[in-house]
């Protein structure tokens, strides 16, 4: 039958295998991740295998799909290898189980592994050496419930855990959690299907974790282990020979001959049996209680392997720790049978399980098999899914670095910090409590924020957020406490919000955002404002008292005309310095650090001591006092981590300057380019490119009206002090209405190499331009060369020069050779992927930034392993390899 079941499922199942290194605010927790859309529902065992000997430690990410390759799903077996190089997949000596790498899937999205490296064994066994508790120890959960603690009291062991249950979902959640007491590695992950009416516990919420399994009676000394193909099902079985024990046997290597229960114990284990030396003592077997408290299932598994004469009986009874359990008990010749528990044991520190042979018994009690089980609970259901996506979205967007791994709201112990579930042990728990004050949050409230429907507490104080404070909040009906003091929010406080706040039912907090009123306190407030806020609060503030919320509404009118004299005006008042500030400011344009769209930029020291950036705009710039003020007008109401902020500017009759905030390493052109010696590492490209599709992202998509680029190229790309990147110089922007398509632009812009060949052709711009010059952005991170190539004593576009070598698919050529192999062949697959979408000729093709953005995001954390654990070079996969074939047969 259930030969039947393995079968059916061959070419059914889809796996997901998702495992990834933390971040370094929670070194080497690990997570994993499968899923399938048809994990069965059905009783599974899943066993991790964690060796510390092999330098295999590493986490991987496999996207696995498409299960009808029987190279995954074989004979209905998931054997993942963690760590297996790409392209190779192998089959066990001894099972003939096949582990997979997903290299061959590659067609479905991004695979793969992220190697070891001697730096890694070194790292891993310094901390052990270091740790002065001894040797490492982590926990294993799923989903939300706590499956095991794994301690290693011999570093040289091979660990083995080992859990049957039956999924409730779609997909399963491994997740390896560094308690504090040692880095989590793990090895394997095997998932097996079982018959469902074996090892049942008493309730749906508790499943049961292996304790034991031995085969009792072999003697043999070459072979201690069974498993596939012996265990039809892959149980792992261990063999023993008690020291008061002999061995009786009767070879039967097969299954034809054995005559087998719904437990199908191997065969070859049912083939010898146990029994006392001393034939008139009981067979006794114990073990002890981790704990007084803890349940344990029992499963004899008997075989006679004596054909009995007429005058013979074999007769006993089963007790365990004197009570009475089964009897009398007769084994049957050449047929498994099982005597197992039907409620936990419990209560006891040991347990003794005796068999004493009955009265007119001639012969001596006899054991083949046994396997103890331990209770666990998983009663703890798994958070609502979309309030995990929304939680989620809140954490990449902010950068949360706490300890938010896993399912956010359990295990209980394990709830993210800063909020709080209801939760109750049946119905997916709800998050009803965010609290992110004192976060160092930056840039705008988060919508995913109004997904989180059950919210009652939403604490965002203490934090650096700007922009509105969105109407969306107004959806969180259950919301009884909204604190948003201590922030840079500006604009009004929706009415809806203030209503409620005014009937009581929402306690409001909004002080200390000096750009932020209520409808009364506005006009008010505005008259001492200059003296305390900030400067681009304050320019916030007087276009609010004069202009009130009709620069939101209607942008782009505000951006293009009528009213930008007005606002002018109003800016010089406050933000305007002059050009004797500017030679000050400058030191008399002593620095030149760079050259924008329209002017040098020069190095400057405001009186405060911040360092800016000053952008002199050259007499001779075709584009004039226009652009000046478009790039003036919409920097100060755009805001965004990942762009570049304005802090001022000069205006007067010859001169007109603009003064930024200072970005102290220069543009990613500057370090790309072959002079510079200090090598972008690729974990740095990947950020970059991140930061740089958000900061486009949020043109494109957080501005109302968009706002098109036109001109992005690695020398607008800025970098600060910590290496973070912001998109500057978009002076040559428009905003766009609502009449995209009508839009036809009157002053093409864009850079030789960057520019999308339609807007040469046509003169039109939208999004999908500055999507074009994205994807030469990232193939210019990627390969480290110009747009333009020299190659064969020609200058070709770097599409030319890269495309082929993608489509022999020898991506060591593709990266940049200064990178010496030291990056992650699985994201560099992906970003040439997503880099091959961008440029698209066909441009309805091309992905959105929101898109694109999310892809790299997850690029960069298949990259994230490597951060942890040092560099991995590409070429260490081959070395690996070996290791692994060999510790795999090891551990089989
Ligand atoms: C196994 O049991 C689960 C519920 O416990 C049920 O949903 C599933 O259909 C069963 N599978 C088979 C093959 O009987
Ligand atoms: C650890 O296990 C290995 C191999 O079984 C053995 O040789 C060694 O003595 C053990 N070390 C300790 C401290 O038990
Ligand atoms: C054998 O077992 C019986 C019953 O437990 C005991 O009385 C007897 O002393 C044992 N014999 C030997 C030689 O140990
Ligand atoms: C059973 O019968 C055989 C002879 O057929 C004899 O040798 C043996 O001793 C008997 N065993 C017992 C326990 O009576
Ligand atoms: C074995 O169990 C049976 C049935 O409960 C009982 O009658 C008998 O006394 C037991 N024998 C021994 C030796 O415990
Ligand atoms: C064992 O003895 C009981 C009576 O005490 C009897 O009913 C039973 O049939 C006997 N079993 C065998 C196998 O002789
Ligand atoms: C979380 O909410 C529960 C009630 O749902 C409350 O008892 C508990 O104190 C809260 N915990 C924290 C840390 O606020
Ligand atoms: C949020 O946490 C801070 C301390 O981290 C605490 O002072 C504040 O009361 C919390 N807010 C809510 C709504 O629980
Ligand atoms: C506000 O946050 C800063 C760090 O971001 C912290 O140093 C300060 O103590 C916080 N203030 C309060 C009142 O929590």
């Amino acid at each position: 039958m259930s030969l039947h079941f393995l079968s059916a499922l061959l070419g059914v199942l889809t796996v997901l295998v998702l495992i990834q290194a933390q971040d370094q605010s929670a070194p080497g927790q690990v997570n994993a991740h499968v899923a399938s859309d048809s994990i069965p529902r059905q009783h599974v065992f899943v066993m991790l295998t964690m060796t510390h000997m092999s330098n295999k430690h590493i986490m991987l990410t496999w996207h696995v799909s498409h299960c009808q390759h029987d190279k995954i799903c074989w004979r209905g077996f998931i054997s993942l290898d963690c760590g297996l190089p790409e392209d190779v997949t192998y089959s066990a000596l001894k099972t003939g189980i096949n582990y997979i790498s997903d290299a061959k899937f590659i067609d479905t999205g991004v695979s793969k592994r992220l190697g070891n490296s001697e730096k890694l064994s070194e790292e891993l066994l310094q901390y052990v050496r270091s740790f002065p508790n001894g040797p490492p120890q982590f926990d294993l959960h799923i989903g939300a419930n706590v499956w095991d603690t794994v301690k290693f009291t011999n570093l040289s062991l091979i660990k083995t855990s080992e859990i049957i249950y039956t999924p409730s979902l779609d997909y399963m959640q491994l997740c390896l959690v560094n308690t504090g007491k040692g880095t989590p590695f793990i090895s394997a992950i095997e998932l097996r299907t079982l018959n469902n009416d074996t090892y049942v516990t008493h309730s749906a919420e508790s499943v049961l974790l292996k304790f034991l399994r031995l085969g009792l009676g072999s003697n043999s000394i070459t072979n201690l282990e069974y498993r596939y193909k012996d265990d039809v099902y892959d149980r792992l079985w261990f063999t023993f020979q008690p020291d008061d024990m002999k061995q009786l046997s009767e070879p039967l290597n097969n299954d034809d001959i054995l005559l087998q229960s719904i437990y199908k114990p191997p065969a070859i284990l049912m083939s010898t049996a146990a029994t006392p030396v001393n034939v008139s003592a009981p067979l006794e077997l114990g073990w002890e209680a981790d704990n007084i408290n803890d349940q344990y299932y029992l499963y004899l598994h008997f075989n006679e392997v004596e054909k009995l004469a007429a005058n013979e009986t074999r007769a006993f009874n089963v007790t365990v720790n004197g009570e009475f359990l089964y009897g009398p008990m007769t084994p049957r010749y050449r047929s498994a049978d099982t005597i197992f528990t039907t409620t936990a044991l419990t209560g006891a520190a040991t347990y003794q399980v005796s068999l004493s042979k009955t009265k007119n018994s001639t012969l001596p009690p006899i054991i083949n098999a046994i396997e103890v089980y331990k209770v666990k609970d998983f009663s703890q259901s798994e958070t609502q899914q979309d309030d995990v996506d929304a939680i989620k979205n809140i954490k990449n967007a902010y950068g949360v670095a706490r300890n938010w791994q896993g399912d956010p709201c359990g295990p209980l112990k394990y709830m993210w910090e800063g909020l709080n579930c209801s939760i109750d042990g049946y119905v997916p728990p709800r998050i009803t409590s965010l609290n992110l004050s004192s976060s160092g949050l930056i840039g705008q409230i988060e919508s995913s924020i109004s997904k989180l429907t059950m919210l009652q507490y939403l604490d965002l104080s203490n934090n650096s957020l700007n922009g509105p404070l969105p109407d969306f909040l107004i959806q969180l009906h259950s919301l009884k406490v909204l604190n948003v003091g201590k922030n840079k929010l500006t604009g009004l406080v929706p009415s809806g919000l203030l209503e409620r706040s005014k009937t009581k039912s929402l306690s409001l907090s909004v002080e200390d955002n000096s750009g932020l009123c209520t409808t009364k306190s506005c006009k008010k407030k505005s008259s001492h404002v200059p003296l305390i806020a900030s400067i681009s609060a304050i320019i916030v503030a007087i276009l609010l008292v004069s202009l009130g919320f009709w620069i939101f509404k209607r942008h782009k009118a505000a951006v293009t005309n009528a009213n930008s004299k007005k606002r002018g005006s109003l800016i010089s008042k406050q933000q305007a310095f002059s050009y004797t500030e500017i030679l000050n400011i400058t030191d008399n344009f002593k620095t030149i650090i760079g050259e924008g769209g329209f002017g040098e930029v020069y190095f400057g020291t405001l009186q405060n001591q911040t360092h800016v950036a000053v952008k002199r705009l050259s007499a001779s710039s075709v584009q004039g006092y226009k652009e000046f003020q478009s790039e003036a007008q919409l920097l100060m109401i755009v805001h965004h981590r990942n762009l570049v902020s304005l802090i001022g500017y000069c205006d007067e009759d010859e001169i007109k300057a603009l003064i930024y905030e200072y970005m102290a390493n220069g543009n990613l052109h500057q370090h790309l380019s072959v002079e510079n010696s200090n090598i972008l590492k690729w974990n740095e490209r990947l950020n970059i490119a991140v930061d740089a599709a958000n900061g486009l992202d949020y043109l494109h998509n957080g501005c109302k009206p968009p706002i098109i680029h036109r001109d992005l190229k690695p020398s607008n790309i800025l970098l600060d002090e910590n290496m973070h990147a912001k998109i500057a110089d978009f002076g040559i922007s428009r905003a766009f209405g609502n009449d995209i398509d009508s839009n036809i632009s009157t002053c093409p812009a864009g850079t030789f190499g960057y520019v999308d060949p339609e807007v040469q052709r046509t003169g039109n711009t939208n999004k999908k331009n500055d999507v074009y010059s994205f994807g030469i952005v990232l193939f210019v991170l990627i390969t480290g060369r110009q747009a333009i190539v020299r190659a064969g004593g020609e200058n070709i576009n770097i599409l030319e020069w890269v495309i082929p070598i993608i489509e022999r698919g020898d991506i060591q050529n593709v990266v940049d050779p200064r990178l010496q192999g030291e990056f992650s062949i699985n994201s560099a697959w992906k970003i040439v992927e997503i880099a091959m979408s961008c440029i698209s000729p066909n441009a309805v093709e091309r992905p959105d930034m929101s898109q694109i953005l999310a892809e790299l995001k997850e690029c960069l954390s298949f990259d994230m392993v490597q951060r942890n654990y040092g560099s991995t070079r590409a070429m260490d996969e081959l070395v690996s390899l070996a290791t692994i074939s060999e510790t795999t047969v090891l551990a089989r």
